[in-house]
């Protein structure tokens, strides 16, 4: 095939950059042939935008987009756990369609149905941008770590409060002056509850628990506990002690499950998820054999996370295929949350 209609559903901040992207180098993909958009949907076809929809197809409901034949490819950008996001994504699975997602929500949530209807198509699901957006971290454990055991992941997931507490710490500026720039740069999410109170991080870490551990997402069992308790007081006192507060996300695997936790956490200073300042997003990953890794990038905005999205478009068109999770759905592991009162 020379040439793979797109769909886009949701022209926020990634969708544009997306937009922009495969307008500029249709011809990206290391495997060859052109990527082109072939129809976009959203809630509002009139809203004011920084690039033109003006020529492309119009689909006012993302199902229609997702199953048409006009298409190839079905990305969702919509974002939210249910409603059009997951119509649209089941839709486009029960069609026989690859569909790439920046979703984070949709795949901690309903990850392990929709990583069973995928396989059960022999399609592609594939969600690269959901998490460390523009970072590599769930190739690096979907692909590079197939050799090894990781033992446990853990690092910073969200770039909105990451800004928060890292303007916080060096001074000056209020909690809600912060993050209104951290929505300026297209960081936040829409309700930035879900940055802030460490739902959006445990999104992620549960992705990433999934992939680390070859077993199901289970947001469900995720111990969450955001930045909104923490005052200015506790992040001068930290500093008076040697540390930084840092939102930490965590997964760990024992005999007895996986235990996936979010948590303000005090961080030597000298450590290198202290020194990840600004928006920037972390992660430690420790192995069997490989030992520990680190990797450090963005996590959010447009064009750090529009290319993570088309590296999973550039993997659809050289039909790499391997399982959602690491192992086919239908024997993954169940994800058993470790009793917290008894570590
Ligand atoms: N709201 C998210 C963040 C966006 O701040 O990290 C990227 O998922």
């Amino acid at each position: 095939k020379t040439e793979w209609r797109v769909g886009v559903a949701g022209l926020g901040t990634v969708g544009g950059g997306l937009l922009n992207f495969l307008a500029e180098a249709p011809d990206f993909a290391p495997a060859g042939g052109r990527a082109v958009v072939t129809g976009v949907s959203a809630r509002s076809r009139s809203r004011p935008r920084p690039f033109d929809i003006s020529n492309l197809p119009w689909f006012d409901d993302p199902v229609a987009l997702a199953t048409s034949p006009d298409n190839d490819i079905f990305v969702e950008l919509i974002g939210g756990s249910d409603g059009p996001a997951k119509a649209a994504v089941e839709a486009a699975l029960n069609a026989g369609k690859p569909v790439v997602t920046a979703n984070k929500a949709l795949i901690a949530e309903h990850g392990a149905e929709l990583a069973a209807l995928a396989e059960a198509k022999g399609v592609p699901l594939l969600f690269e941008a959901a998490v460390m957006g523009g970072t590599p971290a769930v190739k690096m454990l979907r692909e590079a770590m197939v050799g090894d055991d990781v033992k446990s992941v853990a690092g910073i997931l969200n770039g909105t409060c990451n800004y928060i507490l890292s303007e916080m710490d060096s001074g000056g500026r209020s909690f809600a002056d912060v993050l209104s720039e951290a929505q300026r740069l297209g960081y936040a999410e829409a309700d930035p509850t879900m940055d802030v109170g460490g739902f959006d991080a445990a999104h992620k870490i549960s992705i990433l628990a999934a992939l680390a551990f070859g077993c199901a997402p289970n947001y469900a069992a995720a111990e969450i506990e955001g930045i909104d308790q923490v005052a200015l007081l506790d992040i001068q006192l930290a500093k008076d002690l040697g540390y930084k507060i840092k939102l930490i996300a965590s997964a760990d695997r024992s005999e007895e499950g996986v235990l996936v936790r979010v948590h303000p956490t005090l961080v030597a200073q000298n450590h290198p998820l202290a020194q990840a300042g600004g928006a920037l997003n972390a992660l430690f990953i420790e192995g069997i054999r490989i030992g520990r890794i680190f990797i450090q990038g963005p996590g959010a905005g447009s064009g750090p996370t529009a290319a993570a999205v088309a590296a999973d478009i550039a993997d659809v068109m050289t039909r790499a295929a391997r399982p959602v999770f690491q192992r086919p759905a239908a024997v993954l592991t169940p994800f058993v949350p470790i009793d917290p009162a008894r570590s």
